[in-house]
């Protein structure tokens, strides 16, 4: 099942994410839901609260074919190292559609997080893969991408999104006739 994306200025992508504890078979079979509507929408990322969910659940894959089996679904992921090095890169987000800006980030992150199997794993990732995980993470705690740049730029990019999704709610209304 495709889950409905929420896109800002949506107030549950202000609020914070509640741990999982643990993966039982509800939290996997949502996990799934998730990669299919990333998958879906052409994104490398998901977070619970991007769908509606105030669980601290994030999807990433960021290799150049969907491919399932490589994918990481993560429950309660949790960053306890960061390198100094920084690496920067051109984000976007399913919740902003539309708009990118360059963030910088630490270049590489050694975490936590619980698997699809229930199971507490350990790694380390780099540029684009822990660029993506800090992004998500960032999702569970209230935080959006556009929280990196100046509050002029974000008030920009904030107000293009609400223009363009008005404008697509009034052309569905005209196209379906729905109302009257
Ligand atoms: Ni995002």
């Amino acid at each position: 099942m495709v889950l409905k994306l929420r896109i800002v200025p949506d107030p549950v992508l202000r609020k914070m994410a509640d741990p999982v504890k643990a993966v039982d078979r509800e939290v996997s079979r949502f996990m799934h839901e998730m990669l299919e509507t990333m998958y879906k929408s052409a994104g490398v990322g998901l977070a619970a609260p991007q769908v509606g969910e105030l669980k601290r659940v994030i999807v990433v894959d960021v290799a150049e074919e969907q491919n399932a089996a490589q994918a990481f679904m993560m429950a309660d992921p949790e960053i306890t190292w960061r390198s100094e090095e920084l690496f920067t890169y051109r984000e976007g987000c399913l919740s902003i559609p539309g708009q990118y800006a360059e963030v910088t980030r630490p270049k590489r992150i050694r975490l936590h997080y619980t698997d699809v199997n229930n199971k507490r794993i350990e790694m380390e990732a780099e540029d684009l893969l822990s660029t993506c995980i800090q992004h998500e993470i960032d999702h569970l705690n209230s935080v959006l991408f556009v929280d990196y740049v100046s509050k002029l730029k974000r008030d920009m990019m904030l107000k293009r999104v609400e223009k363009s999704q008005r404008m697509a709610t009034e052309d569905e209304q005209k196209l379906g006739g729905k109302s009257l």
